[in-house]
């Protein structure tokens, strides 16, 4: 694997020249660093349009060999897996290679024996335990397609997911720690599956030795589950193009969709940009803050660094439990060497002070990351200073849960820093700015829309279940390029500044949401009759959540209050905590076109409290509205 690290700007150069001039060849070369059962007939085979997108056709291989059997032999006891514990004191779990293997394999047996076949579809619902992890694995190993969904997420939420997917069997817990907190699973998962009849079995991990309700037939512990299963279980031979998972995302229109993954474009592109982006050696310990829950945990806590033979750190808890030294108490009670972080934490962090930061030496930092959204300067400096203590690179990733991998993004300590910027493309990645009419932009320090022109290994291939989905929503903007509804700006060195989300998608703290999607939540309470949501700066969130309600009735001040409160619930039930409106405006009417459009524009202006130049409001249905709303802003 070590081959296929980039060591200097130059090699960066030459690299992604290659990688443009003769892509084939390219991951052919990459591709050659993996055990496959089976070569492929050709590396590439693709068209935009459909899409229809197939890398290393013909080729067979399983994913969890190249992450567990291939280093057995040769790091067999070197340690894999890492978890430290919510709280301080508890117990460290680390599994090596050979354990984790062995763990893999009982659990891949056990969903056998639960009647789990290759191309099934597996729904996890799980805290950050190593078991997590570890049913991600074993879904891999026997063909099962995952589905991991956020543990915060709410049971219609979760319910929607597995329908979607028609999941036939969850794995769960009684419960998950979280900071000072603890939260039920099990009774989740039970209220959604009230509203669906796709799962036969439910496997339930006793995390916290709660006792809830089991359905006979239906739940199992996996404690028990796992009782006398074998530690050998053959890896499943997979199509380099059968689905590895599902994992929903939110757009800018209707339900959150299923971006599918598959085994061997995702194997060599995660492993790939892990290597290079963090410059793992072998003795590091490479820690991801991320949850599963998310494509960065899935792309860099379990298979990029599984995939290179890395040490790769998983944590249970929140950055301010038990205080807001805790990222930094772990990094030097493991001695990490890359950390991966989301600004929103770093933020969160900056806002405690110093003094946590500075108690620590950090002395085995190298490389420091960042993902999720954009950077601004100031915690990009502070991040730098004060965790980088000035010596480590920031490397800020710019990605998505469709491109399955980093993209765009400094690479180790090789390329120039520049606060705020994400940096260069990877190699393989063909990244472009588009104009209104869709012409690309050549020139220096203007503001596109980003999109690709040209297939990478880890390309998400459809949207389950509606291709056509798939299609409109990435492929349809712009003829032959992928869109990533980011619009971005380059230097004149070729370095990428990524402005944010050009369509109706809000980032709070890292997590997407699509407008429509809250505006639907917001519409289930009875009081609510249409509501618009827009997104806002918010000093530690990144973005948060405005929504304007109009109501049945004129909700008096008095009443206020209560209103919110309700409103606040059904967003709650729908969707989860996370997606909760900051501010919730009671208004008469939304601005609308004549057409009927909500003018989101005028609304997010009044959200920033930027209200001195609305621009033109003469063609709106009702001008009116607009003076009520802007004297009425919270
Ligand atoms: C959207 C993707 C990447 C995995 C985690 C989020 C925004 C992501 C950056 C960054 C600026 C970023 C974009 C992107 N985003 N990373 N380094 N700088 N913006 O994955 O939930 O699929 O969200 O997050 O807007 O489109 P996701």
């Amino acid at each position: 694997m070590n081959k296929l690290q980039i060591r200097t700007l130059e090699q960066y150069y030459e690299k992604y020249a290659q990688s443009v001039s003769d892509p084939e060849a390219f991951w052919e070369d990459v591709a050659n660093e993996f055990r496959w059962m089976k070569r492929w007939d050709k590396v590439l085979e693709w068209n935009f349009t459909e899409p229809s997108i197939r890398w290393f056709k013909g080729a067979t291989l399983n994913i969890t060999e190249n992450m567990l059997d291939r280093h057995v032999s040769i790091r067999g006891d070197k340690q894999a897996l890492i978890w430290e514990p919510n709280d301080p004191h508890g117990k460290t779990v680390s599994y090596s290679y050979s354990e984790l293997l062995d763990a893999v394999c009982v659990f891949a047996n056990t969903l056998k024996s639960q009647g789990v076949k290759k191309g099934d579809r597996v729904c996890i619902y799980m805290p950050m335990i190593p078991e997590l992890a570890i049913a991600v694995m074993a879904c891999a190993r026997i063909g099962a397609i995952h589905s991991v969904v956020f543990a915060g997420f709410s049971a219609n939420a979760l319910a929607d997911r597995i329908e979607d997917a028609q999941a036939k069997l969850i794995i769960t817990a009684d419960g998950l720690n979280r900071g000072a907190k603890q939260i039920p699973l099990k009774r989740v998962v039970d209220e959604a599956l009230e509203h669906v009849s796709c799962v036969e079995r439910v496997i339930v991990f006793d995390c916290l030795g709660w006792q809830p309700a089991m359905k006979t037939g239906r739940d199992i512990w996996w404690q028990d589950a796992v009782e006398g299963e074998s530690k050998v279980c053959e890896a499943e031979p997979m199509d380099a193009e059968d689905p590895l998972f599902i994992l929903y995302t939110s757009g800018s229109t209707g339900k959150p969709k299923g971006v599918v993954h598959t085994c061997g474009g995702y194997m060599v592109y995660t492993a790939y940009s892990f290597l290079n982006v963090y410059q793992y050696e072998e003795k590091d310990v490479f820690w991801c803050t991320a949850d599963i829950g998310w494509i960065t945990g899935h792309s860099y806590i379990v298979y990029g660094p599984l995939l290179c033979g890395a040490t790769t750190v998983m944590f249970e808890g929140i950055p301010t439990y038990p205080d807001a030294g805790r990222f930094w108490e772990v990094i030097d009670k493991y001695g990490v060497n890359q950390f991966l972080t989301a600004p929103t934490a770093i933020r969160s962090l900056m806002a405690f002070g110093e003094d946590h930061v500075l108690s620590y030496s950090l002395n085995s930092l190298k490389i420091i990351g960042t993902v999720g959204e954009p950077i601004n300067e100031e915690a990009w400096n502070w991040y730098h200073l004060h965790v980088g203590k000035g010596r480590c690179p920031v490397v800020d990733n710019w990605w998505q849960t469709e491109t399955g991998g980093i993209m765009i993004s400094g690479i180790g300590d090789i390329s120039p820093l520049k606060p705020t910027f994400a940096g260069y493309p990877l190699p393989g990645i063909q990244p472009v700015l588009l104009n209104q009419e869709g012409r690309e932009i050549e020139g220096a320090d203007e503001e596109g829309y980003l999109c690709v022109k040209f297939p990478w290994p880890s390309i998400l291939r459809t949207t389950y279940g509606d291709h056509e989905r798939c299609r409109v929503t990435y492929f349809s903007h712009y003829d032959g390029y992928y869109f990533t509804g980011d619009g971005a700006k380059r230097d004149e060195n070729g370095m990428y500044r990524i402005i944010g989300r050009v369509d109706d998608v809000i980032n709070v703290s890292g997590h997407r949401f699509g407008t429509a999607e809250i505006e639907n939540a917001i519409n289930m309470s009875n009081l609510v009759i249409e509501s618009a949501v827009v997104g806002y700066p918010h000093p530690v969130k990144g973005q948060s959540i405005y929504a304007f309600v109009v109501c049945e009735q004129e909700v008096p001040e008095d009443k206020q209050i209560q209103a919110r409160g309700e409103i606040v619930e059904t967003v709650v039930a729908e969707i989860g905590k996370i997606a909760v409106p900051e501010k919730i405006q009671f208004v008469s009417g939304l601005p609308k076109t004549r057409s009927g459009k909500i003018m989101r524009r005028i609304l997010r202006k009044i959200a920033e409290g930027d209200t001195s130049n609305l621009g033109d409001t003469s063609t709106l249905l009702d001008p009116f509205v607009v003076d009520e709303i802007v004297e009425n802003a919270l």
